[in-house]
């Protein structure tokens, strides 16, 4: 077995200047499509499920497939996380089924669609890090509304995102305030926001600086230099992935997404944590639509998952090699949660908070 903490995970990403893209997952075959291009190539993972996987999956489905990865894979340390947690219960009832790492996103009320003031963002994921980090677990806060600088909305995409009209204070993260956002919560990493959303439709048009703002993330890494910068809306919404999917009778209209470079660029100044969703969605949509297209009389879900499966694998293997994540996994020694509460009860992981003080 072989659960690591995001802490333990992103510190080590740190040490040795690498990004570790978070996939999504909704079900088995994900789940294996990850794996399997982690062992390929050495990489630790980490594994994401949303409110919404939770709901499709069952939560028992999902915390004994993670049990069960981790056990196929023991020798690839696997970092289990709520995606997008909208309150205590969500954080709590994911650690109480075995994740090792929990997103309070105060950013939004527990709606997931209302912005919320800054007061509620600290006073919740500072009340959710102290109960996740007595037990060990990991903490990832949101400061800023993730949504497009060039259409000024967020993204209400499946249940979770900002609705309505948002201002450049909002889309973009303070770097002042992140300093004190990262000294009253003590979270772990943090979410920002710099012009990514949710989904295939983040920008018109290949994106400059106007409107996927990595500037922001320098500078926030400036003030921050020891706290792990988070990415949302990382998909790169690759120009072949659309073309297969409208090759085979799909009608995606022409969108782009944060080139990988961009993301490259972004681990050198601070950012550790790529959520990466869409991306694999996209892999494995391309060879439904193929196979479906290309033989009519095809029936057996397998026919269909294999295929699909095999493209998630190569996707989520060139992002582990794109963002130097790959050689590390055998690097790593994992800790168990009772360590890592141990160091959270003892200060000993209070260095962001240290280091932010500092600057
Ligand atoms: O948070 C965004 C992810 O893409 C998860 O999406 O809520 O449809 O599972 P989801
Ligand atoms: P994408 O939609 O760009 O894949 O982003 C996923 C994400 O941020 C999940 O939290
Ligand atoms: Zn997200």
């Amino acid at each position: 077995m072989a659960k690591i903490t995001l802490r333990q995970l992103l510190d080590h990403a740190a040490e040795r200047d690498y990004g570790v893209p978070a996939f999504n997952i909704n079900n088995m075959e994900q789940g294996l499509a990850i794996m399997q291009a982690a062992k390929a190539c050495d990489a630790p993972v980490i594994i994401q499920a949303s409110r919404g996987a939770r709901a499709y999956a069952h939560d028992i489905m999902l915390s004994k497939m993670m049990e069960a990865l981790a056990e196929i894979y023991p020798d690839i340390p696997l970092c289990v996380h709520q995606d997008h947690g909208n309150n205590e219960a969500t954080c709590l009832t994911a650690i109480r089924h075995g994740f090792t790492s929990v997103m309070m996103d105060g950013s939004l009320l527990a709606d997931g669609k209302t912005p919320a003031s800054y007061d509620y963002n600290v006073e919740m994921t500072a009340s959710v890090a102290e109960m996740a980090h007595a037990v060990g677990a990991s903490v990832e806060g949101e400061l800023g509304v993730l949504g497009s600088l060039e259409s000024g909305h967020g993204e209400a995409e499946d249940g979770h995102g900002a609705e309505g009209a948002l201002s450049h204070d909002q889309l973009l993260t303070d770097p002042e305030q992140a300093v004190d956002f990262v000294m009253q919560t003590k979270v772990d990493a943090l979410a920002i926001a710099c012009g990514t959303s949710h989904g295939a439709y983040k920008f018109s048009r290949r994106p400059d600086g106007d409107i996927l703002a990595m500037h922001v993330i320098e500078a926030i890494h400036q003030k921050l230099p020891n706290t792990h910068l988070v990415m949302h809306g990382s998909s790169s919404v690759p120009q072949e992935l659309q073309d297969i999917i409208n090759s085979y009778g799909g009608e995606m209209p022409q969108t782009f997404g944060v080139p990988v470079e961009e993301i490259v660029r972004g681990i050198r100044h601070g950012v550790r944590k790529i959520n990466i969703d869409t991306d694999c969605r996209m892999a494995m949509a391309a060879q439904f639509r193929k196979v479906a297209v290309s033989n009519r009389a095809e029936f057996d879900p397998r026919k269909f998952l294999k295929p699909a499966m095999d493209a998630m694998r190569d996707l989520c293997r060139e992002r582990f090699e794109a963002f130097g994540c790959a050689g590390n996994a055998s690097r790593i020694k994992v800790m168990p949660l009772d360590e890592m509460a141990r160091r959270y009860a003892t200060g000993l992981l209070d260095t962001q908070v240290a280091a932010s003080r500092a600057a």
